[in-house]
């Protein structure tokens, strides 16, 4: 990777965004569960933009209303008031703009990792041969070249969640949702896999949206750090990553030797901190 590349598939900067329609917004959302028994307040009155090609990651304590955000925004779950408007309209049920990754993400039992990766191009009627070039990428790229033909139960979860990942990014979503996708993976995969989402990132101009626990990951991968309260989860902080910070070149270890990132990195922690309760 080289700074070129860095450079020309950068996002935008704030104030070139500022004009622009928000690529998603997030309008008065806030969501109460109910159930037969009870009721649950996830989610305060919660509004943000992000803009087109920015990365923008969440934090916040367990429980907190972070992938009830997110499985709003990728709709799959119904807000109790508010909406998601996507290029400034409302945007409806999950269609391929917008591909998610869980951190559980079922695969399809009875389908090979190719197919399961392919599952996307099928569905949006790829040719056979476009289809067959874009699976091969993903297999190269995730690692995964010798277990095409492997049925999910026979991989590690590591290796599973390769294949969800794979089989998001294969259409090439103009939005990318991931609720903590490295979660299972070892560490050695997790900074290899964290390098590729960012890499991928700038050079797709994807606009992503990520929540994580890791507070180095949050600072590393983002434009901007949304810090969450605890339940009913609000929006405590926005923290913006300046757009020329030098660990976008490297992995998350290098990153760490800067003191700017680990300036970033403490302030995070203390706000996420205040929000865990203990008792
Ligand atoms: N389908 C559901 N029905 C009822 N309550 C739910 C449902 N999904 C989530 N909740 C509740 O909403 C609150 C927020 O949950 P959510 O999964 O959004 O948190 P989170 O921030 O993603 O947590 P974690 O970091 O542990 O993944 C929790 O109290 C949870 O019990
Ligand atoms: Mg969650």
């Amino acid at each position: 990777m080289n700074t070129t590349v860095i450079k020309t598939g950068a996002p935008m900067r704030e104030a070139d965004m500022n004009d622009a329609t928000p690529k998603m917004e997030i309008r008065g959302v806030s969501k109460t569960y109910t159930t037969r028994k009870s009721e649950t307040y996830a989610l305060e009155t919660t509004d943000l933009s992000i803009g087109t090609g920015e990365f923008v990651t969440i934090v916040g304590p367990s429980g907190c209303g972070k992938s009830t955000l997110m499985m709003i925004a990728a709709g799959l779950e119904e807000p109790s008031t508010g909406e998601i408007l996507v290029d400034g309209s409302p945007a409806g049920p999950a269609g391929p703009k917008r591909s998610v990754v869980f951190q559980r993400f079922a695969l399809f039992p009875s389908e090979t990792v190719a197919q399961n990766i392919g599952f996307g191009l099928s569905v949006a009627h790829v040719s056979k041969v476009e289809r067959t070039e874009r699976i091969k990428e993903q297999l190269t790229l995730m690692g995964l070249e010798q277990f095409r033909n492997s049925y999910p139960k026979e991989l590690s979860g590591g290796m599973q969640q390769r294949v969800a990942i794979a089989r998001a990014l294969i259409v090439r979503p103009e939005i990318l949702l991931m609720d903590e996708p490295f979660a299972a993976l070892d560490a050695q995969t997790r900074t290899v896999m964290q390098e590729e989402v960012s890499r991928l990132h700038r050079r797709m101009q994807s606009t992503v949206f990520f929540i994580t626990h890791s507070v180095e990951e949050a600072v590393y991968l983002a434009d901007r750090v949304v810090v969450m309260s605890k339940r009913p989860g609000r929006i405590k902080k926005e923290i913006s990553i300046p757009h020329d910070a030098p660990w976008r070149t490297g992995d998350i270890e290098d990153a760490m030797t800067y003191g700017d990132f680990n300036e970033l990195r403490k302030e995070i922690w203390d706000l996420v901190r205040e929000e865990i309760t203990t008792h």
